[in-house]
């Protein structure tokens, strides 16, 4: 006899399930409470009387209305100690999530550009990192994204000011506003990022174009792509995407409060992983979208009820679209296979 398992278990096990997270910005991780904290710790003010009202201001209408917000709010991150203690706050939550590996995002120009060191910047993260491996086990790396609403020349300045330090960064990305600033516009820098041996990525077709997608692949030479919702409108885009395997790192909050998508009934992420897209699901800014992993998980399981086949899918996705080493991985999906078939759940075999 088959016993199928209910939604809630299977929620349950989504849940609970050993996963990585491919696409979060530490600056995004900011909760209103610790950016008050940090304010009153460097002596600022902050244009919102309380939480309340800094919270009642995440009602965002396109993205470049989040990153205004956005970007004003990094500017409470001041010290080492405030970048450490970013990092803490958001591993915390990720672990609780049952988040094994992050690969976490960082825009060194948001800081530098208000007077912060890279250094601070860099010290403070990495000595978050650090401590968030020795409290909660959990393994975590650094991806510098370049603002893309900036020059090519800019971010020159900033990989000569990051060279120094490639050994604490394990990749670069691209980010911020992405209309009418295309992949293209990078290809010089990103041919150097290659050629100092890191893998990159760029967020593309998040309010893009597909066009944007096939740019990030063939001008950059993105190993993955963030977001990369908008692909489904273009059948070539989708088959190379399926015939390469190349991974988009979707972020199911974050596409419905940036109006991506109207409701999460409408969101390409279901008929992306039917077409063969190698589909991982991810955060992206917490503390402005409404929540972390889990919170990301629920909200999807609501509107598409994935059986436990599909799930599993999701978090092998996670793993090997992941930089960590094939040890690493190896050594995740044993614990991922363990976990389903804890619960009885048959893994459905090499993927
Ligand atoms: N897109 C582009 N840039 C960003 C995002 C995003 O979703 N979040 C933080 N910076
Ligand atoms: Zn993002």
């Amino acid at each position: 006899m088959t016993i199928t398992p209910s939604a809630a278990a299977i929620l349950e096990l989504a849940c609970r399930m050993p996963k990585a997270e491919l696409h979060v910005h530490i600056e995004g991780t900011l909760e209103p409470e610790l950016a008050f904290a940090l304010a009153r710790r460097n002596g600022l003010i902050l244009p919102y009387a309380d939480e309340a009202a800094l919270k009642a201001a995440y009602a965002f209408d396109s993205l470049q209305s989040f990153l205004d917000l956005y970007y004003a709010c990094a500017d409470v991150l001041r010290s080492e100690a405030d970048f450490r203690d970013l990092m803490l706050a958001y591993l915390e939550r990720a672990a609780a999530d049952q988040v094994v590996h992050s690969e976490i995002f960082f825009d060194p120009q948001t800081h530098t550009a208000r007077g912060i060191p890279f250094l601070t910047v860099l010290d403070g993260l990495t000595e978050g990192l650090r401590q968030g491996k020795a409290r909660w086990g959990i393994s975590g790396r650094l991806i510098l994204c370049f603002l893309r609403h900036l020059s090519e020349e800019e971010a020159f300045a900033t990989l000569a000011e990051a060279e120094p330090y490639l050994d604490r960064i394990d990749g670069f990305g691209l980010d911020s506003s992405e209309k009418g600033n295309p992949p293209s516009k990078f290809a010089r820098l990103f041919a150097r990022c290659h050629e100092l041996g890191k893998p990159v990525v760029a967020h593309a077709g998040e309010e893009g174009p597909p066009a944007y997608i096939s740019e990030a692949l063939d001008l950059l030479g993105s190993a993955r792509i963030d977001h990369g919702v908008r692909a489904l409108e273009d059948d070539a885009v989708v088959a190379r995407l399926v015939r390469e395997g190349i991974a988009l790192t979707v972020c199911p909050l974050s596409n419905i409060r940036l109006c991506v998508f109207k409701t999460m009934a409408d969101h390409t992420l279901g008929k992306l992983l039917a077409r063969g897209v190698k589909v991982t699901l991810n955060s992206d800014d917490p503390a402005y979208f409404g929540g972390y992993l889990n919170d990301n998980i629920r909200a999807v399981q609501a509107a598409f009820r994935f059986d436990a086949a599909t799930w599993y899918r999701l978090a092998h996705n996670s793993f090997t679209a992941s930089f960590a080493t094939d040890a690493e991985k190896a050594g995740w999906i044993a614990r991922l296979d363990a976990h389903f078939a804890a619960v009885g759940e048959v893994v459905p075999g090499p993927i």
